[in-house]
């Protein structure tokens, strides 16, 4: 990852302190359907904090995604990993397109991403806003409020396998997962180094699914427990992923954060977002926590081809997963001031998009955000 560029704002004799302003360039993927109804409104909410901070953001916009396939016949032409790399942080929206299969459009774009920057940390926040409904009856806002750690690399999603006769009647097809030892560790260390920074409850809840899956889910267990040891001041608890979904319903305020694999960490971080009243509030981040490479900031929310196009979809997943951008690049207070407008909107509950019982545009509630920055 290249430095932030510098530009001199004011040049005097001395007497006038000269600011350097940083420069950040952010790559901008807007993907398909609702992802380039979101995108935008992300970038009016990072102009105006950048203005506040004394920062200025270069977008850099690549129209990679469905379109670019039916024009290309791929996602994103051969070079895209390169002419991303140099960038500070990367922004996506959604790809996903009825007419592409998911797989291609995911191979295609997502999971090359994540893999070539080694973003092996997913981190999926869950919390109830003040103000916003949950579908759990009697929870109140702050009482949700965990994170889902999904290993991010490898797993089950790491494309090893294939196929024998295929499209014939006696196909076979064999799906590997892939778990090592290095990327167990990683990730777990990654969650226990979360729950004390976060410093709220200092739990870390691991899940598998180790009594049907004796290998992979085995080293994943032995490997917690190793970690673990590493970090006494924090309680641990191992649930199998049945378990754990059950308990999200059923005792959500006791989690912290969570660990799990890269296909339990997207399922159970689905039904997080909806726990939290709405996928349109739920934000997540692609780390590399490494900083070698560009991290990317996404909401967890797919195109959503059903609503795409009407104005109506919640921008605020991808506001927040900006404001998880801002502290990755070490703008912490532009964060929290991000972070703080979306509380306030959603607390006086006047600008809500449909999924959250209102009739409010997208951009309203982006609106809404920005009065509240002032
Ligand atoms: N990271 C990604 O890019 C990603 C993630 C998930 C799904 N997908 C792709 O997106 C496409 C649609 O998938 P899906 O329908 O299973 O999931 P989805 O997240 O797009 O939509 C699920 C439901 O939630 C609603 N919803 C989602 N985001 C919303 C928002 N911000 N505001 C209001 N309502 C919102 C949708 O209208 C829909 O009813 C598929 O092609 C899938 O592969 C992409």
């Amino acid at each position: 990852m290249r430095n932030a560029g510098e530009a001199r704002v004011r040049l005097s004799l001395g007497y006038n302190s000269v600011e350097p302003m940083k420069t950040l360039t952010i790559a901008v993927i807007a993907g398909d359907g609702v992802g380039k109804e979101v995108v935008p409104q992300s970038k009016r909410v990072l102009d105006a904090v950048a203005k506040k901070h004394g920062v200025a953001f270069a977008f850099q916009d690549f129209d990679w995604g469905a379109d670019h396939f039916f024009r290309w016949g791929r996602m994103m032409p051969a070079g895209a990993i390169d002419l991303l790399q140099p960038c500070d942080a990367i922004l996506l929206g959604a790809v996903g397109h009825p007419e592409i299969p998911d797989h291609t459009t995911l191979n295609g774009l997502l999971l090359p991403i994540r893999r070539s920057f080694d973003q092996y940390a997913n981190v999926r926040p869950a919390y109830l806003y003040p103000g916003v409904k949950s579908p759990l009856a009697g929870l109140k806002g702050g009482e949700i409020d965990f994170v889902v750690v999904r290993e991010n690399t490898e797993g089950e999603y790491a494309q090893v396998g294939g196929r024998v006769y295929a499209l014939q009647p006696e196909e076979v097809a064999i799906q590997t997962s892939v778990f090592t030892r290095r990327g167990i560790e990683r990730i777990v260390r990654f969650a226990f180094e979360l729950a004390a920074r976060r410093g709220k409850k200092m739990r870390v809840t691991s899940v598998t699914k180790s009594n049907a899956l004796g290998y992979s889910m085995d080293l994943w267990d032995r490997t917690f427990s190793e970690v673990a040891g590493k970090f006494p001041e924090i309680q641990t608890e191992s649930l199998l992923v049945d378990a754990a979904a059950m308990n999200f319903v059923r005792r959500p305020e006791s989690f912290d954060v969570v660990v799990g694999s890269n296909l339990f960490g997207d399922i159970l971080s689905d039904l997080s977002a909806a726990l939290i009243g709405s996928m349109g509030l739920a934000a997540s981040a692609n780390l590399d926590p490494s900083r070698r490479f560009p991290s990317m900031f996404e909401p967890v929310h797919g195109s959503a081809p059903d609503i795409a196009g009407k104005g109506i979809v919640n921008p605020l997943a991808t506001i927040l997963s900006a404001a998880m951008m801002l502290e990755h690049l070490e703008m912490n207070a532009a964060a929290r001031d991000v972070e703080r407008a979306v509380a306030a909107a959603l607390a006086e509950g006047k600008a809500r998009t449909p999924d959250l019982g209102g009739a409010s545009s997208t951009e309203e509630v982006t609106d809404a955000v920005l009065a509240r920055l002032g």
